[in-house]
């Protein structure tokens, strides 16, 4: 059984202007200690997918298909049942680590207050083993930044803190919502190498968002590529690396710098994310695909499985 199965998961919005589908069915598998990462651009469903698993939709959405948690379904789930499942079981990182850490309250007592509450830990308990979770994420000098307050931190260290605390409880799943995108490139490395380490120590399973294919190249298994709300491709890295199904992963990969390409002008996708409201007939990267052809304007690709466990929504068959 795997550790999280996904079945045609939709989130709909209702807006003033129509129905939003933020996210249109999407199917993938994470097993124990496997990194799954969800790629796309800017408004192409991937926090709302994590959202509606972690039950944290806003409240116009409305989620349908199936999300199973060690066999158990873990969407509409009530408020109580969630709060044990967050923290314990899936645990989330934000993309900005300063609305989800008290900017007035001190980062031990933050989060000594999540083992209380969880595992309910006495004060030295809590304390000890928040020490060893800051030291675990490379903290310097742990104990000193127990009493100190968010803004003390960097940007890097502060979200060291958030991963410290996602982990507290060692969560089966850790999702992690662009957690480098707010850093520059060399913390970004650290804190991505420290997400790898963390995922051997506590066998943690892992859901990477990002928006920067160059991103998942060193740490996911799985990677799903998604515009749009839609699956556009889905597969195991190597695959999506050297032999990608989709144009728009093509896309996705010219956008990567390369060291050995320095110097040369890189093709990125023209144009830019489309607006949910008014989607084109047929494909919806249609407009801005460089293999685009005549049926992809009549009509949308069904997703196909192909290779046994690769998934792609494209009339193109080349690729693969
Ligand atoms: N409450 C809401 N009501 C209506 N539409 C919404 C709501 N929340 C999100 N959306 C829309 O859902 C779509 C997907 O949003 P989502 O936040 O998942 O994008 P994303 O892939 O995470 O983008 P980014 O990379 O910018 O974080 C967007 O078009 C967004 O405007
Ligand atoms: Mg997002």
């Amino acid at each position: 059984m795997s550790l999280l199965s996904v079945k045609d998961l939709r989130v709909e919005f209702t807006t003033p202007d129509g129905i939003v589908t933020a996210v249109n069915n999407l199917n993938f598998e994470l097993d124990k200690g496997e990194t799954l990462g969800i790629v796309g651009e800017s408004g192409s469903g991937k926090s709302q997918t994590a959202f509606s698993l972690m039950g944290l939709l806003a409240k116009n959405g409305k989620i349908s298909g199936e999300a199973k948690f060690e066999g158990n379904s873990i969407l509409n789930l009530s408020e109580k049942e969630l709060n044990h499942i967050r923290a314990e079981k899936i645990s989330m990182i934000f993309q900005d680590p300063m609305t989800s850490l008290n900017p007035y309250m001190k980062i031990g007592p933050q989060m000594m207050e999540v083992l209380k509450l969880h595992k309910g830990m006495s004060h030295k308990e809590a304390f000890e083993t928040s020490v060893k979770m800051l030291d675990a994420v490379k903290m310097p000098e742990s104990r000193k930044r127990m009493s100190m307050y968010p803004h003390e931190f960097s940007g890097g260290m502060r979200q060291r803190v958030m991963i410290a605390m996602s982990l507290l409880c060692q969560p089966q799943l850790l999702i992690a919502d662009e957690p480098t995108t707010a850093l520059d490139v060399t913390v970004q490395a650290q804190i991505m190498e420290l997400l790898n380490d963390l995922k051997k120590e506590f066998n943690t399973a892992i859901i990477l968002i990002t928006h920067d294919l160059g991103v998942v190249a060193g740490s996911c298994d799985k990677v799903l590529v998604m515009y749009a709300g839609r699956t556009m491709e889905y597969g195991g890295v190597n695959d999506i690396f050297y032999k990608p199904s989709h144009p728009y992963t093509e896309g996705l990969l010219g956008a990567i710098p390369r060291l050995d390409h320095e110097g040369d002008i890189l093709p990125t996708i023209p144009g830019n994310p489309p607006n949910l409201l008014s989607l084109p007939k047929g494909c919806p990267f249609q407009e801005r695909c460089h293999r685009v052809q005549t049926e992809c304007k009549k009509e949308s690709p069904i997703l196909e499985t192909f290779d046994d466990v690769r998934q792609r929504a494209c009339f193109w068959k080349g690729g693969a």
